[in-house]
């Protein structure tokens, strides 16, 4: 699928399956998770558009290239997607950050947004939405879905693991926009959890579980 990028570098994938691992600790979690969301952003981030400019170097005159073009906004979806914010604006410093918080019911699956706050220059950024699952991608095509109705034109989702279920769902409801992950699932539970998947995101994070 021409809209989906699947992160296979070593360190990504080394990563991903010490997340995996039940054995994996709290603290080595949250490590993880932001550890991977800034080597992923340093991808997500590649097609970031270059100006050249003068620059003054101690010993003469150099025509170096500088970040232009739209500046970047990131947006987890909480709770789970806060563990990778760290991450990306240790790369990304000056990005401003948004939150848009959803919680799937647990019996209908549906998301249900309990919290929205943007950036007031939201619709003039680039927006990368950050949630690690992205399993029936119920919660992921709503934050999109929200985002565009506030006249946001350019998202970018960037997850951890992805299920196919989920990636098709994305495919479908917001063609325009690209997915990036470290890792696609075959399954999903009865329950909507990635199998196999690494557990509840949130509750690994945050040790609720
Ligand atoms: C998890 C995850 C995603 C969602 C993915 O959040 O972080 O937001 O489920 O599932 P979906 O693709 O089927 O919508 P959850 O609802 O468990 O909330 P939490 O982050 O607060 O734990
Ligand atoms: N949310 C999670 O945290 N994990 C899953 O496997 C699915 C949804």
């Amino acid at each position: 699928m021409k809209n989906v990028f699947v992160f296979d570098h070593p360190l990504i994938q080394h990563k991903i399956s010490l997340l995996r691992d039940k054995n994996t600790n709290t603290k080595e979690f949250r490590e993880l998770v932001s550890e991977i969301a800034m080597l992923m952003g340093y991808e997500v981030t590649r097609s970031m558009p270059l100006k050249e400019v003068e620059i003054e170097t101690p010993v003469g005159m150099a025509t170096a290239r500088i970040i232009s073009g739209k500046k970047l906004g990131i947006v987890p979806i909480l709770r789970a997607g806060l563990g990778m914010v760290d991450g990306m604006l240790n790369l990304l410093p000056m990005a401003k950050v948004g939150h848009i918080g959803l919680y799937r019911d647990p019996d209908t699956l549906e998301p249900v947004e309990y919290y929205c706050k943007l950036p007031v220059d939201a619709v003039e950024r680039d927006i990368v939405v950050l949630d690690p699952m992205l399993a029936t991608g119920g919660s992921a095509s709503a934050a999109i879905r929200f985002l565009k109705e506030k006249g946001i034109q350019s998202v970018k989702l960037m997850c951890l693991i992805a299920a196919r279920y989920g990636i098709n769902r994305i495919v479908k409801d917001h063609p325009d926009v690209e997915i990036y992950c470290a890792a696609v699932d075959e399954k999903l539970n009865d329950h909507g959890y990635i199998i196999p998947g690494l557990g509840d995101a949130g509750d690994r994070l945050f040790g609720t579980k």
